[in-house]
């Protein structure tokens, strides 16, 4: 490797990371990401550790690779969603893993030190000043709490060989990735960036144009940035207590007429706390709910769930079920993991109907944004999608609807950010 103090640009997302810098001689418009497994430019934020690592093999895996050997059935415990832990009080906690109390920031160590050991490996090139991309809010109405997840990552990222870093809001990112295309001559225009991820929606309203793109200051270019904690993990959450945890008693009825308690349903509908449903008490919590059920059938697919440990697996099912919803009407889930020969369809009417209240808010920023900046919504130029959720077709008709004379450009759904953050590596370390 060489020695030259390399910058780099992280992008370290709810479901997906990517790596990037703007390497020696570097021709303008190839990708500036780096390849971080199988020859792909994304690692999706997973972490498997591995109960019974066998023989030569390693304690634990990452990205495809770790959500391949836990859907394989092997004994261990997945980790997905890490980032929506940063800024909350689980932090510090503990969990158990592979026979080992480890911390929660121990964890999201492991993972950022693996995405820059790779990053590095793919440039040939150490690297110990980056530019992080941060969501404009990880923590929603509460600058504490928000600060504190900075703090956390900045922590993280020196424990990790990362000297230098700083930080940058992931939809400017974008924003100047989407500058580095526009072909030079053409016209100034002011743009929203639209990002819709795993965990948040951010945006942000920028001047754009070949003319600005060399300017080394470019608060004046930045009129307004926002945000809110709603993205992809969440439209999977609401769609799972809509449609799916119903077939594993939410809602049910007990003996007596009281209705099912809906604590463990959540923790099994939410990325972040499907591990929670595994514990001691959990299980003696539902064994005793099996007991008083009305529906037990209901129950017992619940249960073959948990003594499964597949509660990543319906959650990965739903996932898929969503992103079948983006381009059908309708989308067939197959529960023979926990309920032999069953199928289960998803309608697009009521996926949009579980996310109608989230995709509000998501338009409510958005119009606050605007109304913030002073800018009327017939004055924006250009909406810039990237983020996989932007997928989304619901999403995009209200957003779309809010700015009637924009036209609509589409980034590059999972690479946008990370080029961005290379850019502005590059801008602020060299
Ligand atoms: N075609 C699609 N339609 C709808 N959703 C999709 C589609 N493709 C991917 N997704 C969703 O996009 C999300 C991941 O997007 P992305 O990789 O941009 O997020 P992220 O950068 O990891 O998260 P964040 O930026 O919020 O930290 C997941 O929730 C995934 O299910
Ligand atoms: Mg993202």
């Amino acid at each position: 490797m060489g020695t030259h103090a390399a910058a780099c640009g992280i992008d370290f997302g709810t479901s997906n990371s990517t790596a990037g810098w703007l390497g020696p001689g570097q021709a303008a418009g190839s990708s500036l990401l780096l390849p971080l497994e199988d020859g792909k430019p994304t690692l999706p934020s997973v972490v498997f550790f591995h109960a019974e690592p066998e023989e030569g093999h390693d304690h634990v895996s990452y990205g495809r690779a770790g959500l391949a050997d836990y859907l394989a059935g092997h004994e261990g415990r997945l980790m997905r969603s890490l980032k929506s832990l940063l800024g909350t009080s689980m932090m510090d906690e503990h969990t158990e893993v592979a026979g080992r109390a480890l911390q929660f920031r121990e964890l999201l160590a492991q993972f950022i030190g693996e995405l820059k050991r790779r990053a590095e490996t793919s440039a040939g090139q150490p690297f110990t000043r980056a530019v992080l991309g941060r969501p404009v809010f990880f923590v929603d109405d509460d600058s504490k709490a928000d600060k504190r997840a900075e703090d956390t990552l900045a922590g993280i990222a020196h424990s990790v060989g990362l000297k230098d870093i700083a930080f940058q809001y992931e939809p400017i990112a974008a924003a100047f990735d989407y500058e580095s295309q526009i072909p030079p001559g053409a016209r100034e225009e002011l743009v929203l960036v639209v990002d819709i991820g795993g965990g948040t929606s951010d945006f942000a309203l920028v001047r754009l144009g070949p003319g600005l793109a060399g300017k080394a200051d470019r608060r004046d270019d930045i009129l307004a940035s926002g945000g809110v904690h709603i993205g992809g993990t969440d439209f999977d959450k609401y769609l799972s207590l809509a449609s799916v945890m119903p077939t594993l008693g939410l809602g049910s009825r007990l003996q007596g007429g009281l209705e099912i308690p809906s604590a463990l349903f959540f923790n099994l509908a939410t990325w972040h706390t499907i591990n929670l449903a595994y514990t001691k008490k959990a299980w003696a919590q539902l064994s005793e709910l099996h007991r008083s059920a009305l529906e037990k059938d209901k129950l017992e697919r619940l249960q073959n769930l948990v003594r499964e440990r597949a509660g990543h697996w319906l959650a990965m099912q739903v996932e898929a079920a969503k992103i079948t919803l983006s381009d059908a009407p309708e989308a067939v889930m197959d529960l023979g993991r926990i309920a032999p020969g069953e199928l289960l369809t998803l309608h697009r009417p009521d996926f949009d109907a579980a996310i109608d209240g989230l995709v509000s808010k998501v338009e409510g920023t958005v119009i606050t944004l605007l109304r913030d900046a002073d800018i009327a919504a017939n004055a924006v130029n250009t909406v810039f999608f990237t983020g996989g959720s932007s997928g989304v077709p619901l999403l995009r008709e209200r957003i779309a609807a809010l700015l009637p004379g924009a036209r609509a450009v589409e980034g590059d759904r999972f690479g946008s950010i990370g080029a961005g953050l290379a850019l502005d590596a590059a801008r602020k370390f060299s």
